[in-house]
């Protein structure tokens, strides 16, 4: 089938990476606004740019001093490649640098909020006025501009805040566009996307799906997949979308390793039954999980079991379905970026779900449809292909699952005060629309008890941490200031509704130099 989207492939823009801790956001905002982009080291070679035909490049900021040894550059031949250029911040300054201006440091730090005045009116600074709050984090500024370039306008303390060259193909700015400090500065992303690199902007989660479905087709024909699926966002929305391209050829397997939560594998198995329609095998281990796990106190040995056992389970299944080709994994955009600033944030977030070793081991070639997404687009494009709400928005959720929230021995007992204590912060929180912006609210199990009292008699019960944290992408964290009343709602609620618990704390620890788990 012809598809009538354009291929927003073709649209490409490049980000140069220089080591910023905002290279991403400039990532995500291009894409906000409808464009394809990827990240790159910034020393990507010449012959790999040219071939990707860019049709606008972004120099990223970074830590360095354009003046110090071995300072990050990149080709000079990037700017005659016939596509737009945006330098930012360290951009900027790399860009006067490599055109013969002056860079030079200034004895003050310019960091946070500063105002902009137009030199000179410009497309690129369209809808920007006098005044304009924008946000700075930089000691270099250029002093001396590079010939043939024009200052476009200057900040408090940079005379050359955003700079273009005659010709209108190099813009570059002091300050950073791609933060939501600068509230102008999707504005101007805009204009340089669409005014300067007169893009179109192909790319939004519908294109995608229809572009990726096509792929899929393409490349799997009427061969067999296999993808395990967990229940969180990523691997459902992988397995939606190659099931909307190859229909029952989609083989998916369900495990329940036995430390769900509570009623878990029953919600997910009703969605993916009803709601996606998938060819699902739903394998209950809980037994074998649980008894593999008998006296185990060590985290990482826990962890080890349920890896080793869950690939074992796995391998059998996709063995008795025969003649399978491909194993379809959810791996994601900043699992694939090699840029200087991300050395892998996310590759310590792997679930055991993203088992390296077992597409060679089954002789399965690998798919992996949304290497090329972030999470929040990951999300888009799942509502887009009708995942149920529950497992869009849903919290991440570790493979090895309540069992490293049971500190200490797990047992059934155990396992099921803590998925009663689990469901009620679950309910509370995790379900209630005012803490949407909380990344993880959970309960773990301490194996200490202590004395309380009910009614008349003492009691000796278990205790309940809650633990609830806000984080951008797990690397740090930091404890929820949740209101007084829902702490109160949720530990007074455990201690009523769950046998076996008489007190109930909450964890104030941020990460670093604590970890959002226990275990
Ligand atoms: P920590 O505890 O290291 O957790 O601050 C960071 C993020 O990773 C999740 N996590 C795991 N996910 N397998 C997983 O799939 C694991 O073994 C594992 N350990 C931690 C944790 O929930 C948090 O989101």
């Amino acid at each position: 089938m012809e598809s009538h989207f354009s291929d927003y492939h073709k649209e490409l823009v490049l980000i140069l990476d220089f080591g910023s801790q905002y290279t991403q956001l400039i990532a995500r905002k291009v894409r906000e606004l409808g464009v394809y982009c990827e990240i790159y080291p910034h020393d990507l070679d010449l012959k790999t740019v040219r071939s990707m035909k860019p049709r606008g490049i972004i120099l990223s900021g970074g830590p360095s001093s354009i003046n110090q040894e071995n300072a990050p550059l990149c080709d000079r031949a990037v700017f005659d490649l016939g596509a737009p250029v945006l330098g930012i911040c360290y951009g900027l300054q790399l860009t006067a640098h490599l055109f013969h201006g002056r860079v030079e440091k200034s004895p003050k730090r310019e960091y946070g909020k500063a105002h902009i005045y137009i030199e000179k009116k410009d497309r690129f600074l369209e809808g920007v006025r006098d005044g304009d709050i924008v946000w700075m984090s930089h000691q270099d500024k250029v002093l001396a501009m590079p010939e043939g370039f024009i200052t476009l306008a200057r900040s408090d303390n940079s005379p050359h805040a955003a700079i273009r060259n005659e010709k209108g193909t190099i813009y570059g700015v002091q300050f950073h566009p791609e933060v939501h400090h600068t509230p102008k500065g999707k504005r101007i992303l805009k204009n340089f996307l669409f005014g300067i690199c007169k893009l179109k902007g192909l790319f939004s989660p519908r294109s995608f799906v229809e572009i990726a479905t096509q792929r899929i087709r393409e490349e799997v024909g009427k061969e067999k997949v296999v993808c395990a699926l967990s229940g969180g966002v990523d691997s459902t929305v992988v397995a939606a979308l190659i099931h909307r391209a190859i229909g029952k050829n989609l083989r998916c397997v369900f495990v329940n390793n036995g430390v769900l939560r509570k009623n878990e594998a029953e919600e997910v198995i009703s969605a993916y039954k009803n709601a996606l329609h998938l060819n699902l095998k739903y394998v209950n281990a809980e037994d074998t999980f649980l008894k593999a796990l008998k006296g185990v106190k060590d985290p990482e040995r826990k962890r080890k079991i349920i890896g080793r056992l869950f690939i074992k389970i796995f391998e059998e299944e996709a063995g008795n379905i025969g003649n399978v080709r491909y194993l379809a994994q959810g791996t994601l955009y900043p699992d694939v970026i090699e840029s200087v600033s991300s050395k892998g944030p996310s590759a310590t977030i792997k679930s055991h779900h993203n088992v390296g070793g077992l597409p060679k081991r089954m002789k399965m070639a690998l798919i992996e449809p949304l290497r090329e997404l972030f999470k929040d687009e990951v999300r888009i494009v799942g509502r887009e292909l009708g995942v149920p709400e529950n497992i869009v928005s849903r919290q991440p959720f570790p493979g090895p699952g309540l069992a490293i929230r049971i500190i200490g021995d797990i047992t059934k007992e155990r396992l099921d005060v803590l998925k009663e204590a689990d469901s009620i912060i679950r309910e509370e929180v995790e379900h209630n629309p005012a803490f949407k912006h909380i990344w993880q609210s959970f309960a773990i199990l301490i194996p200490v008890k202590t004395v309380g009292v009910m009614g008349d008699e003492r009691t000796y019960a278990n205790v309940i941490a809650l633990r609830v944290v806000e984080s951008e992408d797990a690397m740090t964290a930091d404890w929820a200031r949740l209101p007084h009343a829902t702490l109160d709602a949720v530990a007074r609620r455990i201690i009523n509704e769950v046998p076996g618990v008489n007190r109930v704390v909450y964890d104030i620890s941020s990460k670093p130099p604590s970890t959002i788990e226990w275990e």
